[in-house]
């Protein structure tokens, strides 16, 4: 469900970004095949759904936390984004990470609404962290006493 992307999704990536966020937000197509050929600190996956490419994520790894630097998907409401949530905090869990952490636009209710349906708290702000001089809030899902178990990856 949760693939590495590959270089040769990329088209479809874009298709994705675009259709996900303000054009001044997107990611350029070198910067999307930047994060696919990234192996160290960070990691891309793209989302599938009835055999269709719908979406990605990407996490970045920090000593005491995984960030999930973006995640798009372009099938809402069918509980792909919460399945993502799953994936990550159990790699998280299986890394010996404390926390998930995000960043969201103010104005992005929609995800808002999703992150907090997730488990994640508001913990701060970033001012005009965007490109239009919108500030982020900063979400953080805890982590810490979650245990490793059958879900836990290591990818
Ligand atoms: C935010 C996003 C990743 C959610 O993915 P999704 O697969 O639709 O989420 P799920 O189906 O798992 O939804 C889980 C919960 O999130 C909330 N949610 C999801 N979409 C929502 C919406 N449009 N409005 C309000 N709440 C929403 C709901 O509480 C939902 O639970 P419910 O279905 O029981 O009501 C997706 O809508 C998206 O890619 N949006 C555009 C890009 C974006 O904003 N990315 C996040 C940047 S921080």
């Amino acid at each position: 469900m949760f693939p590495r992307s590959t270089p040769s999704e990329l088209n479809d990536l874009m298709h994705i970004e675009f259709a996900s966020f303000k054009k001044e937000d997107c990611f350029t197509y070198d910067r999307l095949r930047y994060f696919i050929k990234r192996t160290t600190n960070g990691k891309m996956h793209s989302i599938y759904f009835e055999g269709k490419m719908v979406g990605y994520f990407i996490i970045k790894f920090y000593k005491f936390h995984l960030r999930i630097y973006s995640i798009a998907i372009t099938a809402p409401g069918k509980g792909l984004g919460t399945k993502a949530v799953e994936f990550i905090a159990a790699l998280g869990v299986a890394l010996k990470k404390k926390s998930i952490k995000v960043e969201v636009r103010q104005d992005n209710a929609c995800a808002i609404s999703f992150w907090q349906k997730n488990g994640f708290k508001e913990e701060g702000k970033r001012l005009s962290y965007y490109a239009d001089g919108m500030d982020a809030i900063e979400m953080t899902k805890d982590i810490s006493n979650a245990r490793a178990g059958k879900d836990s990856h290591t990818v």
